[in-house]
């Protein structure tokens, strides 16, 4: 009989391949991705960390079903990490549509394969978007809000979705994990975040400013109400986020649960680049430009939850999130 099986939907992505090479074993982890935004190099980028085999990996998309199907034929999965789904927010907003249509249809199969092979244990990626835009620290208690855009009403409905099949299967265990803003990159600078064209998000910003990629960085908005008028988020490093996965599939428990993952601590734009600046000897000319639309002032977690429950608590700062960041960056650059 094989043993039972970790299945990391889109876990070939910048967060599932954290997950995977912080695994206990990563020989059971299997890995559904469609490669849509990441490519199958990433393999030999895993192999470098960990002991890894190229068959661990099927290609296929997670909102087609019957390709989907073929996996639990196949194997018998235990638990599923649900990180598929795409996730830019501003894209969202142009296509409503082909986020609601895929994002949706992934966690509506993920449901169904539990139900049709008896998964037992479910952990779904979601995210901090899901409070909407409501004061910090957001906790768990707060009633969510509609959301911003697209992006984040998916994720929403997508806790919904788990949390209405857990009522019917009072056996399964289920967890969404709120993800404040994931950064950094595993600490051997082969695994990171790779962004397709101009990055979106500050931090790998920054990285391609440092590397001389992109002159200057732009500061969207130094007008709001904060000690530096920029605005402040929950940065966490992306193996504390992966840690909280592994937490998680160690204390599986039965029914619906919702944890935030950040570290509690509010850090600012302008604190981020001094911070990099500090971690690296490299300096980052910035210009301060207009407000990104639909940006929150503030988003910070309350992150006591998980650590009460579960003993989960953030261990890298800011400065080692910047070293590692720019670790990799240098790394891709070679
Ligand atoms: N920022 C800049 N310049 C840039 C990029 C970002 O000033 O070039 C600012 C933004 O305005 C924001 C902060 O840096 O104030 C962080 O922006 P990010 O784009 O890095 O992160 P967001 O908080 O906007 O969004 C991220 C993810 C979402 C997720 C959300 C959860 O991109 O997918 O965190 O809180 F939903």
């Amino acid at each position: 009989m094989e043993t039972k099986k970790v299945l990391l939907t889109g876990g070939l992505g910048y967060i599932g391949s954290h997950i995977v090479v912080s695994l206990s074993d990563p020989s059971s982890a299997i890995i559904a991705d469609d490669c849509s935004n990441c490519d199958l190099k990433q393999i030999d980028r895993l192999k470098q960390v960990i002991p890894f085999e190229k068959n661990q990996v099927i290609v296929c998309d997670v909102a087609d079903l019957e390709a989907f199907e073929e996996i639990f034929k196949k194997h018998k999965i235990e638990t599923i990490i649900h990180l598929a789904g795409y996730k830019a927010v501003g894209e969202s907003v142009k296509q409503p549509l082909a986020y609601y249509t895929n994002n949706l249809n992934a966690t509506l199969n993920v449901l169904k394969m539990c139900n049709k092979y008896d998964v037992k244990h479910l952990i779904f990626s979601s995210s901090a978007t899901v409070y909407g835009p409501q004061s910090s620290p957001m906790d768990e208690s707060m009633t969510l809000l509609k959301t911003t855009n697209p992006y984040a009403e998916t994720k929403a409905i997508s806790e919904r979705m788990i949390e209405d099949y857990c009522l019917v299967h009072p056996e399964f265990s289920a967890t969404s994990l709120r993800y404040f803003n994931p950064v950094g990159a595993h600490p051997s600078g082969f695994i990171g975040e790779i962004p397709s064209g101009i990055p979106n998000n500050l931090l790998p910003y920054v990285q391609q400013v440092a590397s001389g990629k992109r002159p200057y960085l732009n500061v969207f908005g130094k007008d709001y109400e904060t000690k530096d008028g920029t605005a402040i988020r929950d940065y966490i490093h992306v193996m504390d986020l992966a840690d909280a996965h592994v937490c998680i599939l160690n204390n599986p428990k039965q029914g619906y649960r919702v944890y935030n993952v950040g570290t509690g601590v509010g850090t600012s734009v302008l604190d981020l680049v001094k911070a990099f600046e500090k971690a690296t000897g490299v300096k980052i000319p910035t210009e301060v430009t207009h407000r990104r639309a639909g940006d929150l002032q503030e988003s910070v977690a309350n992150a006591s939850k998980i650590n009460k429950e579960l003993g989960w608590k953030s261990r890298y700062s800011i400065e080692d999130i910047c070293k590692d960041a720019w670790n990799f960056e240098k790394h891709q650059s070679n």
